[in-house]
């Protein structure tokens, strides 16, 4: 095992070493939608997404600051959580994808305040921003969830930097 600690000897983290520890813990997949400043839907991959109060209901996601649709989400009023299906390791490619058009090709029905709701995902959570944090070199948004949609189906997982499927262990 290999201990990395912030002590006086090692004040700084390696961050490779904290991305290979972060990755250990495997998390679903979902693309975060949104409608741009000009009306146009917009879409980024986020595995940062988490519940975080069921009264009210509320859950969060992070966006890197750098990312540049940063200003979409930060004015946007209202996002919607598109939680991916196993098959949808494609769709989560292309909306982590730059310089590519994410939505070519890409089938979607429009949600509330026509929030894009991409096809064929496991589930959805309509939201308006209800508050936004800085953390570090991400920015914390909290979602007030106002809409929710679920199908059956198995989720895509993420972890150890790659794609997973989720298995039912009996208990
Ligand atoms: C599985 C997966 C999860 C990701 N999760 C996040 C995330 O939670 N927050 C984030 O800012 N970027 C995340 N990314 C990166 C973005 O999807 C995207 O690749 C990156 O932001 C592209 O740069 P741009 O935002 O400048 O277009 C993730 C990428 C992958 C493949």
């Amino acid at each position: 095992m290999t201990v990395i600690s912030t002590d006086a000897a090692s004040p700084a983290i390696d961050s490779t070493a904290l991305r290979r520890c972060l990755g250990s813990f495997v998390t679903g997949v979902t693309v975060i939608t949104a409608l741009g400043e000009d009306g146009q839907a917009e879409g980024i991959t986020a595995n940062s997404f988490s519940s975080l109060s069921l009264d009210p209901p509320l859950i969060v996601w992070s966006l890197r600051l750098s990312s540049r649709s940063f200003n979409t989400y930060k004015n946007a009023a209202r996002f919607a959580v598109n939680i991916l299906a196993e098959d949808q390791v494609g769709i989560s490619n292309r909306f982590a994808s730059s310089g590519v058009d994410r939505f070519e090709g890409v089938a979607y029905t429009p949600g509330l305040g026509g929030v894009p709701l991409i096809k064929g995902c496991i589930s959805y959570l309509e939201c308006s921003l209800e508050a936004s944090y800085p953390g570090g070199d991400h920015v914390l948004f909290v979602g007030r969830v106002e809409r929710i949609h679920t199908n059956e189906g198995r989720p895509l997982a993420y972890g150890g930097g790659g794609y997973l499927t989720v298995q039912t262990l009996e208990a």
